[in-house]
């Protein structure tokens, strides 16, 4: 029996993620968030789970090492991997954005040192607006690298406003809204395509069920 190998990352979106799942009746029994355990089998046998850092889904995707993934956007403009990205979940919602704790506009700069989680897409958004740009590569709390002048601004995620706020930052500019997303490896898409297919409608019932 052909099986899917699904990649699923941890972290905020995790319980919201395996909510939908469960809504179309894809249940994990072993799965607790606080199990070491990295693999989980579903009921019927036909889904193997990846419990994997959301950083890391697009790479376990484009390898093939799972055929699909449920991830961030944010983690997937990052990677700039080659796959097919299929289903907006419509959870996990938040905006990339720009933000310093200088109010100054991005314009008056002749050049900026952006600190960022995201580096790729930091440059590329300055870069697209002809702005000089140079990236330090954080891996959180990156809200601190304007706070030390470490950095001019940030390029980050925010989601309830909560962490810049409480570190005296403003939003000087939103590059997009963000949110959780299935993605396919292409070469499955082809191999396995009567189960993709399946995984596909059956979460996008619960979608519509919920109004999503
Ligand atoms: C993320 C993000 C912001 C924060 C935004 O960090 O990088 O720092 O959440 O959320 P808020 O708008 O609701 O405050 P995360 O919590 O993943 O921790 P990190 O800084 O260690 O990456």
């Amino acid at each position: 029996m052909q099986q899917l190998t699904l990649a699923l990352a941890k972290g905020r979106t995790a319980k919201d993620s395996l909510r939908i799942l469960e809504k179309a009746n894809i249940r994990f029994p072993t799965f607790h968030p606080a199990s070491r355990k990295l693999i989980f089998e579903d009921e019927s046998c036909t889904i193997k789970m990846l419990y994997v850092k959301a950083v890391d889904v697009p790479t376990y995707v484009e390898t093939g090492a799972a055929d699909i993934g449920i991830v961030g956007r944010d983690n997937i403009l990052e990677s700039t991997a080659d796959l097919y990205e299929m289903l907006d979940l419509q959870i996990g919602r938040c905006d990339f954005v720009v933000a310093s704790t200088s109010t100054k506009p991005l314009n008056d700069y002749r050049s900026i040192t952006v600190a960022s989680k995201y580096p790729k897409v930091a440059a590329n958004y300055f870069n697209d607006k002809h702005i000089p740009v140079e990236t330090i590569t954080l891996n959180g709390s990156v809200e601190l690298a304007p706070m030390i002048h470490m950095a001019d601004m940030i390029v980050d995620i925010v989601e309830t406003g909560t962490t810049i706020r409480e570190n005296g930052l403003t939003i000087l500019e939103t590059i997009e809204p963000i949110s959780t997303r299935v993605i396919v490896n292409k070469a499955s898409f082809a191999t396995k395509t009567p189960l993709i297919q399946d995984f596909i409608t059956n979460v996008e019932s619960v979608l519509a069920k919920e109004g999503m």
